[in-house]
């Protein structure tokens, strides 16, 4: 299966392609996530996109397609099966996608548009914690870890995303609607889109993405 998850900040996208990831075998390419390891290494492309991240911007596209190019050209990833968690967020993105899997000569099966109401996902991302080590997703008050701070998975400390910060995530949204809405366009006209109401817990959105 090969899949894009599209929506806004906080809808719970990693939340959901973790589950895809551990139950289906499908290999998870966050761009966010990548971002965020490149950061914490201090690369010359971690150091560029934090520019961006910590304004709740996005990154430029030619920087972003490339480091995705580079994931999806690993043959674990064609064979396997994807889920693109972030990645394409602009039509340009999204262009180079199609390019992409074109010379791979794969298609994709769906993207997921995650559509909850605003109030949701702000209140969602005021509660997210996130594990330093293994990437696991925490919420303070909807599914807290068993001790506090801690994650259940290994054992590594948890903390807050900078960019879960009011006035970035306030960014993070009117990109969204700016940059990424015009990418819910796209694949409707390509009859890829598939809408998903994710207001409900991660196991009913995750059970309506498998069924279809
Ligand atoms: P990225 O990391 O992709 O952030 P995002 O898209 O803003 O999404 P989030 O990770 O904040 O939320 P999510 O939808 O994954 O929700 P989650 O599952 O964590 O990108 C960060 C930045 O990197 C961007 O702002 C940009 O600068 C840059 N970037 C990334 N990709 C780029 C690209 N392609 N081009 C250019 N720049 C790019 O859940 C959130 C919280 O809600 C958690 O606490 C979770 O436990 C809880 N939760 C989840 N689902 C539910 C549910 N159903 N019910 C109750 N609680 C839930």
């Amino acid at each position: 299966m090969r899949l894009i998850l599209i929506g806004p900040p906080g809808v719970g996208k990693g939340t959901v392609s973790a589950l895809l990831q551990q139950r289906l075998g499908l290999i998870t390419l966050s761009s966010g996530e990548i971002f965020r390891r490149e950061i914490e290494a201090e690369t010359d492309l971690g150091r560029l996109a934090q520019r961006y991240i910590q304004h709740g911007e996005l990154v430029p596209n030619g920087v972003t397609i490339e480091m995705m190019a580079k994931r999806l050209r690993d043959p674990a990833v064609v064979r396997h099966g994807f889920v693109l968690d972030g990645f394409p967020r602009t039509v340009k993105q999204a262009e180079a996608l199609d390019e992409i899997l074109f010379n791979h000569g794969i298609d994709l099966d769906k993207a997921v548009s995650m559509e909850v109401p605003e109030d949701i996902v702000v209140a969602r991302l005021s509660g997210r914690i996130g594990c330093t080590k293994c990437g696991a997703i925490y919420n303070s008050a909807s599914h807290p870890p068993k001790r506090e701070g801690i994650c259940d998975v290994c054992n590594s400390p948890l903390f807050v995303r900078d960019d879960d910060k009011p006035e970035t995530v306030r960014e993070r949204i009117r990109s969204f609607w700016t940059n990424t809405a015009p990418v819910i366009e796209y694949y409707e006209s390509t009859g890829s889109l598939m809408r998903v109401d994710a207001s409900k817990d991660p196991e009913s959105t995750y059970a309506a993405i498998t069924a279809a």
